[in-house]
C-alpha cells in the first residue's frame, strides 16, 4: 500500500530523470569508444608490421636456400639436399621445409616439426600439389609467393637454372642465338609458424586493452568528478527555484564562477529578489485592500445606526429643551433635564464622530487655507498642553488652497495632538507640525504605498517623540473604538474620525511607528486649484454656518463645551475661555484676530454686559452675543443700548444660534 520510495528505485527511471548521469554515461561511452578505437588501430597496426617483417624473414630464408640448394635440385640427390635444407629447418620459427623437382615432384623434405601444421597440412605436404597456377607464377619469375593462414606462413619460391651453364655449348653451334631464358628447376616450399607471432600480437592486444580499460576507468572517476562538480550549482539552484515556487523565503544562492552556471545564479537571485520585492508589495497592497475594505464596511453599518440614532436624539432634545422653557431654574426637574441634556449633547457628539468616520457627518468642504485653521488649533494646543512637551511649527505660510472643511482639519490636528500628548505625557518630548506643498509622481506614491494619484499636494505632518507602537497596534489604529488606553481615557474613535475625514478630502493618511521611537503622521491633501469657483461649494441654506472667528466665554465648563462643539460644527473657529477676565485680556492683546464674541450674563468676577462694554471699548464694531437664562434680570433695551447685538435664550438651540450668528455677522459686514 504505502510504498517506500526507496523500495520503488528504478535504474532506467533514475538515469532518465537525472541529468548528471546521462551526461556522465554519454561521456564514458565516448571515452571508451576512444580508447577502443585507438586500441585496435594500435594492436592492427602492430600485427601487420609484425607479419610484414615476418614475410620479409621467409621470403629471405627461401631466397637463401634457392641458392644453395640448387646443384641438389639440379641432381635431384637428396643427400646434396641434407645440408643446406636441415640448416633452414633448424631456425627456430620454421616447421617445415620441402624440396620439389621442376615436376612438382617431393624430393626432400626436413622432419615436420610439430605444432606447425594440422593432419591435412601434412597430407598435403606429402603429395606437393603445386596447383597449375602457383607452379605457372613460380616458374614466370625468380619472386616469392606468400600465404597465410591464422597459424602459418607458406612461402614458396622457384630455383632456377643458371643459363651460363647452357652458354657454352650454345658457343658451339648457334653462334647469333640469345643466350637461353633462366630455367625453373625446382621449387622450394617453407613453412613458419606463427605461434610467436600470435602470442605477441596477443601480448599486445591484452596490453592495450589493461591500458584503455584504466584509461577509461581513471578518465570515468575524472569525468564524474568534474560534472558533480559542475552540477552542484545547477542542483542548487533547482533546489532554489523549487523553493522559490513553494514558499516565500527564497534563498540567494552563492555565486562562485563566472561562466554560464554563474550568470545563471546571477539571474536567479535577481529573478528571486524582484520577486521578493513584488510579493512584498502585494502583500502590503493586499492589506491595505483589506484595511480599506474593514472600514469601508464599518463605515456604512455605523454610519446608518448614526443616522437613525440622530433621529432618536432630535425628540429628546426638542422635548428636553421645551419641558426646561416651562420649569422654573430652582426646580429640581430643572436639574434632572440638565443632566438629560448633557447626556444627550455626549451621544450627539459620539454620532457626530461615527459619522464623520463614515463620511457621512455634514461637511462643508470648500477650497481652505489648512495653515490657518492649523495654527489657531496650535495656540489651543500651547494653552492646554504641559510645558514638558514642546511644540514645534514649521508652517509655509503660501501653501496653496485645498477642498476641506475647517472644523475637520480642526479636529484632524487636535486628534492627532491628544494622542501625541498621550504619548509623550510620560517622559516629555517634542510635538513636531509642519505644513507644506509638495508635488507627488507616480514613483513617489508607490514607494510612499498612498491611494492617490499623482499632482501636487498639502502635506501636514505631525510627529513626536512618545512612546510609538508596534506592528500589530499598527495595523489596528484606524478602527473604530480600538484604543489601547485604559476605560475612560480613550474612545478609540480619534484616528477612525481622522481616516474618515482624510478619505472624505480625497487625501491620504500615512503612519510611520517604532515602539520607543515616536510616532509620524503625514497627510497629503490633493491642492485645490487657486481659482476653484466658490459659488460651486454654496453651504446648505437650511442650516447657515461660517468660517468666522469667535471669543466664547462661558464659566460654565461644560456648557462652554457644548456651545464651542455645536459652534465649529457649524463651520466657525472658536476661541474658549471659561474666565471672563482672561477672555477680556486676549482680546486686548489682539482684538482684530475676533469677528465675534459670545458671552454668558450670569460669570463671577465679570458679567458678560461688563466685558461687552470692555470690549467694546477696545473695538467698537466687534458684534457681541448675549446668552441669558431665563430670569436674568437685563431687558433687550438695555442691552442694545449699550451695544450688543443680539440676545440668546439658554438653552441655545443650534437653529437659533445658527441663524442669528450669520445676521449679527452678515449685518456688521455691511
Ligand atoms: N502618536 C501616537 N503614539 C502612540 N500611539 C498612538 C499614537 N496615536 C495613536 N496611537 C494608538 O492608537 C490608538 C487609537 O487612537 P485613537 O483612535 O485616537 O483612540 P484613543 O486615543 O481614544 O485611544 C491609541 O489607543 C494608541 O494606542
Ligand atoms: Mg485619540
Amino acid at each position: 500500500m504505502n510504498r517506500h520510495p526507496k523500495l520503488a528505485f528504478h535504474p532506467i527511471d533514475a538515469l532518465r530523470r537525472s541529468f548528471r548521469a546521462k551526461v556522465i554515461l554519454i561521456s564514458i561511452f565516448f571515452m571508451l569508444i576512444t580508447c577502443l578505437s585507438l586500441t585496435g588501430f594500435f594492436v592492427y597496426h602492430q600485427s601487420a608490421s609484425l607479419n610484414a617483417s615476418l614475410v620479409e624473414r621467409g621470403g629471405l630464408l627461401v631466397r637463401v636456400l634457392a641458392h644453395s640448394a640448387r646443384v641438389g635440385i639440379f641432381a635431384e640427390n637428396p643427400e646434396l639436399l641434407e645440408n643446406p635444407v636441415d640448416g633452414i629447418a633448424r631456425q627456430k620459427e620454421v616447421a617445415r621445409v620441402m624440396v620439389y623437382n621442376a615436376n612438382g615432384d617431393l624430393i626432400y623434405a626436413s622432419a615436420d616439426r610439430q605444432g606447425a601444421s594440422g593432419p591435412s597440412d601434412a597430407n598435403s605436404s606429402q603429395n606437393a600439389d603445386i596447383g597449375e597456377q602457383l607452379y605457372e607464377k613460380l616458374s614466370a619469375s625468380d619472386s616469392t609467393v606468400c600465404f597465410s593462414s591464422p597459424d602459418a606462413l607458406q612461402v614458396w619460391s622457384g630455383v632456377f637454372s643458371v643459363p651460363d651453364y647452357a652458354g657454352t655449348e650454345a658457343l658451339f653451334f648457334e653462334e647469333n642465338k640469345p643466350p637461353e631464358a633462366k630455367k625453373v628447376i625446382g621449387f622450394i616450399h617453407l613453412k613458419i609458424r606463427k605461434e610467436k607471432l600470435n602470442s605477441q600480437v596477443y601480448g599486445f592486444l591484452f596490453k592495450s586493452g589493461l591500458i584503455a580499460v584504466l584509461a577509461t576507468a581513471v578518465a570515468s572517476g575524472l569525468i564524474f568528478l568534474v560534472i558533480n562538480n559542475l552540477m552542484q550549482p545547477l542542483n542548487r539552484l533547482g533546489r532554489a527555484i523549487k523553493a522559490l515556487g513553494e514558499e516565500d523565503a527564497a534563498e540567494t544562492i552563492p555565486v562562485d564562477t563566472e561562466d554560464e552556471i554563474g550568470r545563471l545564479a546571477i539571474a536567479f537571485n535577481e529573478l528571486s529578489g524582484s520577486l521578493r520585492k513584488r510579493r512584498a508589495e502585494n502583500f502590503q497592497l493586499e492589506m491595505q485592500l483589506r484595511q480599506a475594505q474593514k472600514l469601508e464596511a464599518l463605515g456604512t453599518l455605523s454610519g446608518g445606526i448614526a443616522h437613525d440614532f440622530n433621529n432618536v436624539l432630535s425628540p429628546i432634545f426638542g422635548y428636553t429643551e421645551m419641558a426646561l422653557e416651562e420649569i422654573p431654574e430652582n426646580d429640581r426637574l430643572y436639574n434632572n433635564l440638565q443632566q438629560v441634556l448633557q447626556a444627550a449633547e455626549r451621544a450627539r457628539e459620539l454620532v457626530r464622530q461615527i459619522l464623520a468616520f463614515s463620511r457621512q457627518g455634514e461637511s462643508r468642504r470648500r477650497p481652505l487655507h489648512v495653515q490657518v485653521v492649523i495654527k489657531e488649533a496650535l495656540k489651543l494646543l500651547r494653552a492646554s498642553l504641559p510645558s514638558t512637551i514642546a511644540i514645534t511649527e514649521e508652517i509655509d505660510e503660501s501653501c496653496g488652497p485645498v477642498f476641506a472643511d475647517p472644523t475637520n482639519i480642526h479636529r484632524i490636528v487636535m486628534n492627532l495632538a491628544t494622542n501625541a500628548y498621550h504619548a509623550m505625557q510620560a517622559q516629555g518630548g517634542e510635538l513636531k507640525v509642519a505644513l507644506g506643498e509638495e508635488t507627488l509622481t507616480g514613483a513617489d506614491i508607490s514607494r510612499l504605498s498612498l491611494d492617490l494619484v499623482p499632482g501636487r499636494y498639502v502635506k501636514l505632518t505631525m510627529s513626536d517623540t512618545g512612546s510609538g507602537m508596534d506592528d500589530e497596534t499598527l495595523q489596528r489604529i484606524f478602527d473604530p473604538y480600538f484604543t489601547t488606553k485604559p476605560l475612560g481615557e480613550g474612545t478609540g474613535m480619534g484616528l477612525a474620525m481622522v481616516h474618515g475625514i482624510v478619505k472624505g478630502c480625497s487625501a491620504d493618511i500615512r503612519v510611520r511607528s517604532k515602539p520607543g521611537k515616536g510616532t509620524l503622521f503625514q497627510i497629503y491633501f490633493p491642492r485645490a486649484e487657486s481659482d476653484t469657483d466658490p459659488d460651486q461649494y454654496v453651504e446648505s441654506p437650511l442650516t447657515p454656518s461660517g468660517h468666522e472667528h469667535i471669543l466664547l466665554v462661558d464659566d460654565e465648563v461644560q456648557v462652554a463645551q457644548m456651545l464651542k462643539q455645536m459652534l465649529e460644527h457649524l463651520g466657525y473657529c472658536v476661541t474658549l475661555f471659561t474666565d471672563s477676565r482672561q477672555a477680556l485680556e486676549d482680546f486686548a492683546a489682539r482684538p482684530e484676530a475676533f469677528d465675534l464674541i459670545i458671552t454668558d450674563q450670569t460669570m463671577p468676577h465679570m458679567t458678560g454686559e461688563d466685558l461687552a462694554e470692555e470690549a467694546l471699548r477696545l473695538h467698537t464694531d466687534i458684534p457681541v452675543i448675549l446668552c441669558t437664562g431665563f430670569s436674568e434680570k437685563i431687558t433687550e433695551e438695555k442691552a442694545k443700548s449699550k451695544g450688543i447685538r443680539a440676545f440668546l435664550m439658554k438653552p441655545v438651540l443650534r437653529q437659533k444660534m445658527a441663524e442669528t450668528l450669520r445676521v449679527v455677522l452678515d449685518h456688521s459686514e455691511k
